[in-house]
């Protein structure tokens, strides 16, 4: 799986030209041995799910409210995505954990919500520079798993990105051995969770792009990636999903 986050960005016709580029591209290449998820921002969910029906391409949303409903002011429903054409949401990126003050056990609840509403949860993990400096990589990122997946994760359901803090749009990667070590590890603690661990597709990402795509790609463990800033031009993501 090759998904790009556009994060708050997108305005209506950048963002539809955007869209529609993408979903030409996939429509051309007719991979039927990836998939190509594109998140923007909610207010266009409805929009580009629109603009792209009728390809492969996929649309998500980048966070949910744990509840279907009620009192909460400018939150959204995981419902509500899906009844505006989404099929996955991303919770748990760091930027929300950090903006946001998002814990593990709210990342777990948003990831049931996902389900609930029948869209596969994109669970975001990652260590910080301090951590890893301090080398609590792996201990951190299992905290966090184990914290973050809710009991009953499949290979359906379920994808999970791992996104060192430190490498999302600071163009500075880990090393492969890096990414395999992590992904390796993860692989290993989400094995104590779910009896489908192998076969949950983990996303790198973090300062993904054309020139590392398959370097990155091509690590242990790697069955995909989540792309921020690359994903906002149509030609560079789609040279990201031919990589894979
Ligand atoms: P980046 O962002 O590709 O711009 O580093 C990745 C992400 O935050 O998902």
């Amino acid at each position: 799986m090759i998904a790009g986050n556009w994060k708050m960005n997108g305005l209506r016709s950048d963002a539809l030209a955007l869209a529609r580029a993408v979903a030409d591209g996939v429509k051309q290449a007719a991979w039927t041995d990836r998939q190509v998820l594109i998140c923007p921002p909610a207010t266009l969910v409805m929009a580009v799910a629109d603009a792209v029906r009728g390809s492969a391409l996929l649309v998500g949303g980048q966070d949910c409210h744990a509840k279907p409903s009620g009192a909460h002011t400018g939150d959204i429903a995981a419902e509500m995505l899906r009844d505006c054409g989404a099929s996955h949401v991303i919770v748990g990126h760091s930027e929300r954990r950090a903006d946001h003050g998002e814990s593990d056990a709210l990342v777990r609840a948003k990831a049931e919500a996902a389900w609930r509403a029948s869209l596969v949860p994109v669970i975001c993990i990652g260590e910080t520079l301090d951590e890893r400096e301090a080398g609590d990589t792996l201990e951190v990122l299992a905290t966090q798993l184990k914290g973050s997946i809710p009991p009953g994760a499949t290979a359906w359901n379920t994808v999970v990105a791992y996104e060192p803090v430190w490498a999302i749009g600071t163009g500075k990667t880990p090393t492969t051995a890096e990414v395999a070590a992590a992904h390796g590890h993860i692989r290993k603690v989400l094995a104590t969770l779910t009896s489908e661990a192998a076969g949950i597709r983990l996303l790198y990402g973090g300062s993904v792009k054309e020139s590392n795509a398959a370097e990155l790609l091509a690590a242990g463990d790697v069955d995909g990636a989540l792309v921020g800033g690359a994903s906002l031009k149509a030609p560079e993501f789609l040279a990201i999903a031919k990589a894979a």
